[in-house]
């Protein structure tokens, strides 16, 4: 361990800075939904950051992109990467903070001459989020080879714009083959999204598992009607329906163990004042560590939404959008990372991941692990996210030597 090898945090900031102007809203906050002229407009400067130094950079067919430097052998590479997607209204570090401290990496390598045994790429995945084409971990889930490419293409936004022209149309429709590349190992350094490591001045997280998630739409169909004439025992009310979802999610989220239920999105139809709603659309988010926990969750909530239509004289039908399994880490990358941060005198400590992130797929296909900073006050989704200047050198470092680590033959 050579603490004195070092990433460079002004070139780092600056960086993410940079990035953060593409989608910047003018209240603050920054919304580079995927596939947007912001996302391509960030795409296009990380680009041109990868060509600057060189780099092997490839496109893949779901417009995943990809930076490849050799390694002294031409055995599988150690990939590291993240997204550059962001939800609406989002901060700036989540997602381009591992992908930028990647590009990071890379550099430093280059310029201290250090060339490790196994090729190092980076990888910034597409639609992450899935908060405009709701199949979120998209880029990585094409990458394992777990959806096939032409499903990724034919999935809609809100509107029915499909993935595959968007791609098309920014210009990161690739040829490089999805499934070309099975990594070594794959590390993701990210911001913790929650209040761990900030509530107990924990500097670095390392990552033993990633939540479950289950996502789904449900339309709730009664009649619209006249809100001053018709009596309350002749409505069917779809929003009166939806509002006693979102209760139950609560009710859900408190009695199983470690439960997360969100509703998101709400729309009314017709979306009036003066008319019952007839027809009401929500989107469900639920999540836990545990899959059989997650099941019960699901199997609940459709318990309840067939009791409802019943009670209220509704319909209720319910599409699955996503759903991904909780994930484990690989426990010897996991301590490759716990070594790294106490080599660099930090303070370290496990923990599981309640977001969702490429790494929980990249774990199906190759030894993974993720390196968490605090997020100030927890906060993350949100403008207000944030995690210190100090907090993200000590994690591109940690990245960095855990790579060294890996990239020098500790995978095996
Ligand atoms: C992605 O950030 C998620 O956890 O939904
Ligand atoms: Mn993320
Ligand atoms: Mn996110």
């Amino acid at each position: 361990m050579q603490p004195e090898i070092h990433i460079d945090p002004q070139r780092l900031n600056q960086r993410l800075v940079e990035l953060a102007q593409f989608g910047a809203l003018p209240e603050g906050g920054i919304s580079r939904l995927a596939l947007t002229d912001a996302d391509k407009s960030g795409r296009d400067l990380f680009v041109s950051w990868l060509r600057d130094l060189s780099l092997d950079v490839r496109i893949d067919q779901v417009g995943n992109i990809l930076a490849f430097q050799p390694g002294r052998g031409d055995a599988q590479p150690v990939l590291l990467g993240s997204h550059l997607d962001t939800v609406r209204a989002a901060g700036p570090l989540d997602g381009a903070l591992g992908v930028l401290a990647g590009l990071e990496v890379l550099q430093t390598l280059q310029e201290l001459d250090i060339h490790t045994l196994r090729p190092v790429a980076l990888v910034a995945f597409t639609n992450e989020e899935g908060a405009r084409f709701t199949t979120d971990m998209m880029g990585s889930r094409a990458f394992c080879g777990e959806l096939p490419v032409e499903d990724a293409w034919d999935v809609t936004d809100f509107e029915g714009v499909r993935v595959g022209d968007e791609l098309r149309r920014i210009g990161y429709s690739g040829d490089f083959p999805c499934g070309q590349v099975t990594p070594a190992a794959y590390l993701e350094l990210h911001i913790e999204q929650g209040p761990v490591l900030y509530q107990e001045r924990v500097t670095i997280g390392a990552v033993e598992a990633i939540t479950g998630i289950s996502w789904q739409a449900v339309t709730i169909t009664g009649a619209a009607n006249h809100a001053g004439t018709t009596p309350l025992d002749a409505r069917r009310d779809a929003g009166l329906a939806a509002a006693k979802v979102i209760q139950y999610l609560r009710e859900l989220a408190q009695f199983l163990p470690d439960q997360r239920a969100t509703c998101g999105r709400l729309s009314f139809s017709p979306d009036v004042i003066n008319v019952i709603p007839g027809q009401a659309v929500l989107t469900v988010d639920l999540r836990n560590g545990e899959d059989a926990v997650l099941k019960k969750a699901e199997q609940q909530l459709a318990e309840y939404l067939a009791a409802l239509a019943e009670g209220e004289n509704v319909e209720v039908t319910s599409r699955i959008l996503m759903r991904v399994s909780p994930s484990r880490c690989d426990p010897s990358v996991v301590t490759w990372v716990e070594t790294a941060a106490r080599g660099l005198g930090l303070t370290c400590r496990r923990m599981v991941s309640g977001a969702g992130h490429d790494a929980q797929i990249m774990a199906h296909t190759c030894p993974t692990a993720m390196i968490f900073i605090p997020s100030q006050n927890g906060i993350s989704h949100s403008p207000a996210e944030y995690s210190r200047p100090k907090d993200i050198e000590a994690g591109a470092n940690v990245l960095l030597h855990t790579v060294l680590g890996l990239a020098d033959g500790g995978t095996g």
